[in-house]
């Protein structure tokens, strides 16, 4: 994987410098969030995850829909009528095809935006690392951020979790608040963090 990471890096320094900043941005936050909570993930595979999760964030409606066809991306209906959720779909498959990265990666970065149910570890701290990449300035990034070390300062085991759940419950107020449709797979992503942890917090109820 590492072998990959300068063409990587090539492709990144293409992209706009505010894209370029937050995609550094990410990785940085992906790294921390990585060696707090899955020090045994693969380091060069969470830079590469993060490296490319936005890497087709910068193209049209036209351009999707010519890399859909060139990478071999297949958007859903959310996908079909929702134009900014296709970078997910499509940065996935140039991140398969393109860079040859491995399902655990791919599948972060198909995520990345919609979040969805039993996520692995790589896929929550992509989804969580694109929150909280300190160059994003606005209310829920910043409360998502917030709500991160406080939760770390809490309980270490429970933070990402809270915190995913925290921003999920968040990002659906903001999408409800502007009338706006919400992803599947956002609500059971949402779901299954909030009987995760109740169970959990049953759990070690019972034990103590
Ligand atoms: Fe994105
Ligand atoms: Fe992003």
């Amino acid at each position: 994987m590492k072998e990959l990471l300068p063409k990587i890096y090539e492709y990144i320094n293409a992209l706009s410098p505010k894209r370029r900043a937050h995609t550094y941005g990410v990785e940085k936050a992906a790294f921390m969030l990585a060696k707090v909570h899955y020090p045994q993930l693969d380091k060069a595979l969470v830079a590469a995850a993060a490296l490319l999760h936005d890497c087709t964030k910068e193209l049209n409606e036209d351009e999707q829909l010519e890399a859909a066809e060139k990478y071999g991306a297949v958007f859903g209906d959310e996908e079909k009528a929702v134009c900014k959720l296709r970078h997910a779909v499509t940065g996935a498959a140039v991140a398969k095809t393109l860079f040859g990265l491995p399902d655990e990666a791919v599948s972060a970065i198909r995520y990345h935006t919609t979040a969805k149910a039993d996520m692995s570890p790589m896929e929550k701290i992509l989804y969580l690392a694109d929150f909280t990449d300190e160059n994003r300035k606005d209310e829920l990034c910043r409360n998502v951020r917030k709500r991160y070390y406080e939760n770390l300062k809490k309980d270490k085991c429970s933070a990402m979790d809270e915190t995913l759940l925290y921003a999920l419950e968040e990002s659906i107020a903001v999408l409800k608040e502007e009338c706006k449709k919400i992803h599947p797979h956002t609500i059971e992503a949402r779901n299954f963090l909030k009987e995760n942890l109740a169970n959990e917090d049953n759990k070690r109820r019972f034990e103590q």
